[in-house]
């Protein structure tokens, strides 16, 4: 049901901070601690004997495990790979000693998934984890471990929520993870706090949905559009851009800004909006200037960016403030605004939002 919302996809959207709460519900100790079983009884001693993290999705899911490559090595100080599906399970890899095998599926059935699970068992893996948001499904049953988003179930093709509960497991996996290889007390109680005060924070965030509808009205009649975020907001630029093409149907790529200057500036003028996360964080002065580089081209910009950040809006390039976060939680805030502005051009380029053309919820085919 879709209640008051047009769309299954806005409702999904709006449901993110309910979703997040129970997806870290019983997972949290009352000191602001993971529960140490949250991924299972085996887990902890798994974790002892891990060496490598192999992660492996496809579509949106990839992105959240693109994300998560980024705190694996940063909070857990192990190595990570992350690989769509489709790549690994037709190629001769090496499974580096003591892989953790990491699947992330909304549905759990995804086929090209299941392969290289199955393929991965072949060639002998230490262990595998599956994060689903669907408790009956053929990944859960097929995994040694498994985490269960419970984001409900997610009606509009395009993945929104079943996204960003997959990070917030994620994370939780990772600060797991990284408890057994020496992470702090504080430190696994900062993060946590961070992750639940996330429902708050989307609240707000979701406050900006007016504003951004008003800006989408200038996408309506573009064919193409480019996503920069840097760092571990690159994939999330990565899912804004593939958000906006999925639904509404305009060429949108991402690109890690830092990669601009070799090739794809040349495309920049005033017929391609380019839109850009800007966090507060130790690229923010990189990422600035990239975006000059943008601006210098006459690019129009529209960026989202910390509230502490300062960015002057001028003729060209609008500024969106974002509400100040750690670096920790800010791809999963800064996931949000993009989910909206690529629901609102859908909105007004009139396509089928919640069941967009040639694509199906869950790809059970090869
Ligand atoms: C995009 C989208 C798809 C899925 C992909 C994997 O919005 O929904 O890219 O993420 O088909 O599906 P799951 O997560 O069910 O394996």
């Amino acid at each position: 049901d879709k209640g008051t919302y047009r769309h299954y996809m806005l409702k999904e959207i709006y449901e993110q901070p309910q979703a997040i709460q129970r997806t870290l519900e019983d997972r949290i100790q009352a000191n602001h601690r993971i529960q140490p079983h949250a991924f299972g009884t085996q887990a902890p001693d798994i974790f002892e004997k891990i060496k490598h993290i192999q992660i492996i999705a496809c579509g949106t899911s990839y992105h959240a495990g693109y994300v998560a490559r980024y705190w694996f090595e940063s909070i857990a100080g192990i190595s990570c790979n992350v690989e769509v599906a489709s790549e690994y399970r037709y190629r001769q890899s090496v499974l580096p000693e003591n892989t953790l095998f990491v699947t992330i599926s909304q549905s759990g059935e995804t086929a090209d998934t299941l392969a290289a699970l199955r393929e991965a068992k072949k060639k002998g893996i230490f262990a595998s984890l599956c994060i689903c948001n669907v408790p009956t499904s053929t990944l859960v049953r097929e995994s040694d471990l498994a985490f269960i988003t419970h984001a409900g179930p997610e009606i509009g093709v395009a993945s929104t929520k079943a996204f960003t509960t997959q990070l917030v497991a994620l994370m939780l996996l990772v600060v797991s993870v990284a408890k057994v290889r020496g992470l702090e007390l504080a430190r696994e109680q900062q993060i946590v706090q961070q992750l639940q005060s996330l429902p708050v924070i989307l609240d707000s965030v979701l406050a900006m949905d007016k504003a951004i509808e008003r800006i989408a009205e200038e996408f309506g009649e573009k064919h193409h559009t480019l996503f920069l975020g840097r760092g571990a907001h690159y994939p999330v630029a990565m899912e804004g851009a593939l958000k906006l093409k999925e639904i509404s149907y305009i060429h949108a790529e991402a690109y890690p800004a830092g990669e601009l200057k070799h090739g794809p500036l040349a495309l920049v003028d005033h017929d391609m909006p380019v839109v850009a996360v800007a966090p507060n964080n130790d690229l923010i002065d990189k990422l600035k200037s990239n975006l000059q580089e943008v601006r210098a081209r006459a690019g129009e910009l529209y960026v989202f960016a910390d509230s502490k950040v300062h960015i002057t809006p001028e003729i060209g390039l609008k500024v969106f403030a974002m509400p100040s976060v750690s670096d920790d939680i800010a791809p999963i805030v800064y996931t949000v605004p993009l989910q909206l502005l690529s629901y609102h051009v859908a909105v007004i380029r009139g396509t089928d939002v919640d069941q967009p053309r040639n694509l199906a919820k869950s790809v059970t085919v090869e």
